[in-house]
């Protein structure tokens, strides 16, 4: 098998980099060669996120995707958010490290199920979350983050019928904290639905002292229970403008680097997860990304994201429509 059937395969170059160069310049140097920026999500490694030109949430990736100048975009995050990258910026190179960097919640959430339920809601407005193929983007009247989630369904009128998928704990949430009684899709990430409610009310009992912060996926009776509730942007913001100095912190482990990084003299304790003896809860597809597969990706711009221009031409009305109410209420 050639090399490059290899990596078609494996879905990343696995070609192994040489042990005498740095990689950190070596990125840096390909970067200004190819004018590339780097993108990376806060569930990355510290490593990637350190290494990134731009660390931020979905709802940030998806604004800097749309006005950087950059010829190459590396989205080091999973395939969504280089989908949403490349809806955004067709005509730039989108590459993602390693393309197996998938998502759990857009898996749930089939594109011909998902019409289905569509049509059988012919009256109502399709929100949909951005963690959901484009396919699923292009059968959709407006996506949403979790950082905008709220004020979309509030600027929406409220005798509108609304459909909203596929995050049920998300959507769950969003009905209670919004008063609207919106028709939800079956689907949650497997990551933020394993948190232990029980180990966490242990951590509270030892450390009385601590909020708890949860990302809206998690199941309801840890959201009743957290002391805020956020995107992972809003959780960051939060524990630095808090007055607490320790915080149990319930999504995705990677986030804490940043709220560390921001906040080096207050504690900040992983949530634990039900299944393991880990003391924290990881993303397996997030943490498919290394910094060879990114020092690989730039050095030979594979792989890279392909949408069909058919898709992405739908797809990308709603993400529009996401970014205009972003900006009108300055998020
Ligand atoms: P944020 O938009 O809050 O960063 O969430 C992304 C994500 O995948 C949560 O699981
Ligand atoms: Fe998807 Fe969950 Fe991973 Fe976020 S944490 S990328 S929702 S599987």
């Amino acid at each position: 098998m050639n090399i490059k059937n290899s990596w078609l395969k494996s879905g990343y170059v696995n070609e192994t980099v040489p042990a005498n160069i740095d990689l950190k310049e070596e990125i840096s140097r390909l970067k200004k060669e190819k004018n590339a920026i780097i993108m990376g999500h806060f569930y990355q490694t510290d490593e990637l996120q350190d290494i990134a030109d731009f660390v931020g949430d979905s709802l940030a990736l998806a604004q800097e995707a749309a006005k950087t100048d950059a010829d190459i975009i590396v989205l080091a995050g999973v395939h969504f958010m280089g989908e949403t990258a490349k809806i955004l910026s067709p005509e730039k190179v989108v590459l993602v490290p390693d393309l197996n960097a998938g998502c759990s919640l857009a898996d749930s959430c089939p594109p011909d199920k998902f019409k289905e339920f569509v049509d059988h809601h012919p009256d109502h407005t399709v929100l949909t979350y951005v963690n959901t193929t484009a396919k699923i983007k292009a059968l959709s009247d407006i996506v949403v983050t979790s950082t905008n989630a709220k004020s979309i369904v509030d600027s929406l009128p409220t005798d509108e019928k609304v459909i909203f998928g596929p995050d049920r704990n998300l959507g769950n949430y969003l009905n209670s904290i919004t008063g609207r009684d919106m028709v939800l899709w079956d689907g949650a990430c497997h990551v933020h639905e394993k948190f232990s409610i029980e180990k966490i009310i242990e951590l509270k009992k030892e450390n009385p002292d601590a909020l708890v912060l949860a990302h809206p996926e998690c199941k309801k009776p840890l959201l009743v229970l957290a002391d805020f509730v956020g995107s992972t942007a809003a959780l960051l913001k939060h524990s630095t403008n808090s007055e607490s100095t320790k915080f149990i912190v319930a999504t995705e482990s990677g986030i804490i680097h940043q709220m560390q990084k921001y906040n080096p003299d207050k504690i900040f304790i992983p949530a634990p997860p039900n299944d393991s003896t880990c003391a924290c809860n990881d993303c397996e597809f997030m943490k498919l990304n290394t910094i060879e597969k990114l020092y690989n990706c730039l050095k030979y711009e594979w792989p890279s994201i392909q949408v069909p221009e058919e898709i992405r031409v739908e797809a990308v009305k709603p993400i529009n429509k996401m970014l205009d109410i972003s900006a009108k209420y300055g998020l």
